[in-house]
């Protein structure tokens, strides 16, 4: 799930669905506590990859930040940004044996490097491509396709994603894993046909049964 809101996950993990989160700094500020401690608390829900991104902007930093974080919780995963110094951060935390994951992806030349530096995970925005008039669910063929030409073993991450159509054509596409709102999650279960074919199985039930 694509929230730091606990009462979201809470729910989308009721559901037995949900395999981790993403949070940005955006998400974590829209709750209101420090990192650390909104972290903390997702982690007690969701027992999955949780991706917790630093706010510095040298590698030095990064790479001190993102063991912080790192420290928290063993199913944490450190997010830099796909800026040069994110990527020497993203070598040095690699080397040590941390968990990556590269986020701000809008093309398969950056994707390229996030595997290059030994990413654990790359997140392309699909949503923020579409935004701006550009097709985001081709960055997500073309870099699977590229992981694959080459046996890179960096997951792709689609994020960014809105509707229900971007979760299908990221599986499509052989996306490991898609992170997406809770009103996206729960969109998910709905169709029309599941809402009628039950009212009449239990209505035709009813008649016979319980008149
Ligand atoms: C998750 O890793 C990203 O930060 C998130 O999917 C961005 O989504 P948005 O473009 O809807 O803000």
């Amino acid at each position: 799930m694509d929230t730091a809101n606990l009462d979201e996950l809470k729910k989308g993990a009721a559901w037995g669905i949900v395999d981790g989160v993403t949070t940005n700094p955006t998400l974590i500020a829209r709750e209101g506590k420090p990192i650390a401690e909104q972290i903390r608390a997702i982690c007690d829900i969701v027992d999955g990859d949780i991706s917790a991104e630093v706010v510095a902007t040298t590698h030095r930093e990064m790479v001190e930040e993102g063991k912080k974080l790192a420290a928290i919780h063993k199913n944490i995963v450190i997010k830099c940004p796909l800026i040069r110094e994110g990527i020497i951060a993203t070598n040095e935390l690699a080397k040590e044996g941390y968990r990556v994951n590269v986020t701000l992806c809008f093309s398969a030349a950056q994707a390229l490097i996030a595997a290059k530096a030994g990413a654990y995970i790359v997140s392309p925005f699909v949503g923020r491509l579409d935004d701006i008039g550009q097709d985001g669910m081709e960055l997500i063929r073309q870099i699977v396709t590229i992981y694959e030409n080459y046996g890179f073993q960096t997951k792709v991450l689609a994020a960014s994603l809105r509707t229900t159509n971007h979760v299908i054509d990221s599986a499509l596409a052989g996306a490991q894993i898609a992170t997406m709102p809770f009103k996206t999650l729960d969109a998910l279960f709905s169709h029309v046909l599941t809402d009628k074919g039950l009212e009449t199985f239990l209505a035709d039930y009813n008649k016979v049964f319980k008149s």
